[in-house]
């Protein structure tokens, strides 16, 4: 049988809430319909955002919403979405299904549907098309309590006080759709352009998220920290000069050309993609081990601000809008990351599921006045407890290694945290289609309770949530377990995610 060996007397680093954030792009029905409806719209609302929306992103605790893209944020223009929405210009969105952006979604939206959700700002500035000038006035119109013409402009359109960015991304994806630099272009221009990043509120600085690889592009981790970090001040280097890297991975089962289906896959493909979110592990660690050499005292975070699946899109839908459907394979390959970053929380300090609503691996699909929840939403809710707590030191061994002879997973992963009540959180997913697994689970000391033990399953690999049955997959109570004064055992069910609540 597998172990899980507890040690809750080693606790480790601290989890940031912001590794459970969230990504909202111009992009297809994300932003429109997904979140905005207008405030004329007949779908109930406040000030233009879903109520529907809103209540169930509160039950996820959101931490934090990266916006306005993206590839869209390098093509984004701050001043044609502010001021009044009938004046506000039109444009096309090129990267996404070639359709008309009105604005009227802006920076005032934004910031109302951050104050909605109770979460930290994540903006990203557009370096690839736009001035150093264009994302200096950004900020200043942001964020200035005082005379100066952004802020006055601020004020003319309606909010007397300043707003709290929190993170700011100098960039975007500035290796591809931001302007297809060199790692070493862009650390130059990642130089200029943060400089112009200024802190008008000294007590809240704002954090700058670099833009970092796609996926196993160590080269450019290299380059941009050898231009951009290695080459300053060491003490401009503690003050706020990069304080975040960025990475990207999506997991396409068939690879980027063809992806793959969101719902018609057999075993071989359901491992292969399990598999290729197990990736992370190894993405995270690289990428990690060079940041060590550059910044041994890991000031700068990772932050993976796009990660999710990315099929095929849903037949007869916009193949610019990339929505697609969620299956109980979404909920595995949400548990399996979220574990690993949790275990990777010393280095990786934000991160982002692309995206919120309509598009890739969303929590939230609509549809008209419908809204479901996606497997993946009752798999964030149920880590949620995982927002601000210790990581604790934990080893599994004894697990089978499973799936087909190409694509090989362990059967079981995890992660464990203690929160600041002292109540240990344990995430476990069971990757096999074919089997339940028992776990045995081990604490250094002795009579844990459990006080909570959620679970979302089905015998069906393709199980999902549809506008007709929408709770097709929940979360629900979990009962296959038993407690001793030694530990507890679990039997999870083939196509798991548990979270335990446990506590002395
Ligand atoms: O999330 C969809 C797109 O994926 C983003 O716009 C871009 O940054 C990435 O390539």
């Amino acid at each position: 049988m597998a172990k899980l060996i507890i040690n809750e007397e080693n606790k480790k680093s601290r989890i940031e809430p912001e590794v459970y954030g969230h990504f909202s792009e111009h992009l297809g029905r994300c932003i429109y319909e997904g979140i905005y409806v207008g405030d004329h719209s007949e779908i109930p609302n406040v000030n233009g955002m879903r109520t529907d929306v809103v209540e169930a992103l509160k039950e996820l605790k959101v931490p934090m919403l990266r916006w306005p893209g993206g590839c869209f944020a390098d093509e984004y223009h701050w001043k044609d979405g502010i001021g009044p929405r009938e004046n506000r210009k039109k444009m096309i969105n090129t990267h996404w299904g070639g359709v008309v952006e009105d604005n009227s979604f802006g920076t005032h939206e934004y910031m109302e549907l951050c104050r909605q959700l109770g979460c930290k700002t994540y903006v990203n500035g557009n370096l690839g098309s736009g001035t150093v000038q264009e994302m200096s006035e950004w900020v200043e119109y942001m964020t200035f309590d005082g005379v100066s013409p952004m802020a006055d402009l601020r004020k003319a359109n309606g909010h007397a006080e300043p707003w709290r960015i929190d993170f700011f991304g100098v960039g975007n994806e500035n290796w591809g759709c931001g302007g297809n630099m060199t790692p070493e272009f862009y650390g130059n221009e990642y130089r200029r352009y943060q400089t112009y990043v200024r802190n008008y509120d000294k007590k809240n600085p704002i954090k700058k998220v670099c833009c970092g690889a796609n996926v196993d592009d160590y080269f450019w981790t290299e380059g941009v920290l050898k231009t951009a970090f290695a080459n300053t001040k060491e003490e401009d280097q503690q003050h706020g000069f990069m304080d975040y890297l960025s990475l990207h991975y999506y997991v396409h089962p068939e690879g980027w050309k063809i992806k793959g289906s969101s719902t018609d896959f057999n075993d071989e493909v359901w491992y292969k993609t399990l598999g290729k979110a197990l990736y992370m592990d190894e993405l995270v660690t690289r990428h990690g081990t060079i940041m060590d050499y550059y910044d041994p005292e890991k000031e700068i975070g990772m932050c993976v601000d796009e990660w999710g699946s990315w099929y095929k899109a849903e037949p007869g839908t916009n193949p610019g809008f990339l929505y697609q459907q969620n299956t109980i394979r979404d909920a595995l390959i949400a548990g399996i990351t979220l574990n690993i970053f949790n275990k990777h929380s010393d280095r990786v300090k934000i991160a982002a599921l692309a995206q919120m609503v309509n598009v890739l691996q969303a929590v939230l699909l609509t549809e008209g006045g419908q809204m479901i929840k996606t497997p993946t939403y009752h798999v964030m809710h149920m880590y949620r407890h995982h927002q601000g707590a210790d990581l604790l030191e934990s080893a599994l061994s004894g697990v089978s290694e499973i799936g087909t002879e190409e694509w090989q997973v362990p059967q079981i992963t995890e992660s464990v945290s203690m929160d600041q009540d002292g109540v240990i959180t344990i995430t476990l997913n069971n990757l096999s289609i074919e089997a339940a697994a028992d776990l045995e689970i081990q604490f250094a000391g002795r009579d844990y309770k459990v006080t909570e033990a959620r679970i979302v399953t089905d015998a069906d690999m393709h199980a999902m949530n549809t506008f007709e049955a929408p709770e097709q997959v929940k979360e629900s109570d979990f009962t296959d377990y038993t407690v001793s004064p030694e530990g507890i055992r679990v039997t999870m069910p083939r196509n798991s995610v548990i979270a335990l609540r446990v506590r002395k």
